[in-house]
């Protein structure tokens, strides 16, 4: 399981130390939100640009944003492993994937709570990753969705049978007591801000979340 823990939860007046805290996991979250689609804003890439002098972990964009395309513009600068985009907001899903991926990112998909996987059908053999949403994107601390489980084995019965290459990451209330169920369900990556950030001891917190399981970044 790989564990990439979002700086939302981070303290933004210590942002460097609390980036150093969490180097033992394997990506970094970064959760981009406009105050259009969601109802909170966040950080631009100016806050980012100087992230890789300190840290090599892979960045993994989560772009929460009406304006997908120039959001896209706007953090491919800095070279992040993935960006994620919402389903529900690229009017040109394709085109916007084929962009992410012409600029040598992973493309990814995200699913709100509410939204089906199959609704994927045709764009899964293009993606990297799908991202499901546990939670309504916005703010950090909530508490995971159930529901979510049922999707993740839907989603995983698609990735078998149209891209298995394609890695299943969650977002949102994921900590030590569902992660679990999260990995034999067949998740590869999760996010985790409050779990990680708030928690005494950062290591033991993300150790407690990398159970073995056979992932690794491509
Ligand atoms: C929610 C964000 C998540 C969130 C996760 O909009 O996309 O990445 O920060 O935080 P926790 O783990 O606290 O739910
Ligand atoms: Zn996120």
């Amino acid at each position: 399981m790989l564990v990439s823990p979002s700086i939302l939860s981070a303290n933004f007046l210590k942002l460097g130390e609390d980036i150093l805290s969490v180097s033992s996991s394997d990506m970094l979250h970064i959760d981009v939100m406009d105050g259009h689609f969601v109802p909170n804003m966040t950080i631009g890439p100016l806050v980012c640009e100087n992230i890789h002098t300190i840290t090599n972990l892979p960045l993994d964009v989560h772009l929460m944003v009406e304006n997908t395309d120039f959001f896209i513009d706007l953090f491919a600068p800095l070279k992040p492993k993935f960006i994620s985009v919402h389903l529900t907001n690229a009017t040109h899903l394709h085109r916007s994937l084929q962009k992410i991926r012409s600029l040598g990112i992973s493309p990814s998909v995200v699913l709100n709570p509410h939204e089906d996987p199959s609704a994927l059908e045709y764009i899964l053999p293009e993606l990297d990753m799908v991202l499901l949403m546990s939670v309504n994107p916005g703010f950090g601390g909530q508490s995971f969705i159930e529901s979510t489980f049922k999707k993740i084995a839907h989603l995983k019965e698609m990735t078998t049978r149209l891209n298995p290459k394609c890695l299943i990451e969650v977002d949102g209330g994921v900590n030590d007591t569902n992660i679990k169920a999260l990995s034999e369900l067949g998740v590869d990556v999760v996010v985790s801000g409050n779990y990680i950030f708030k928690a005494k001891d950062r290591k033991s917190a993300i150790k407690s979340l990398q159970i073995p399981a056979e992932t690794s970044l491509r």
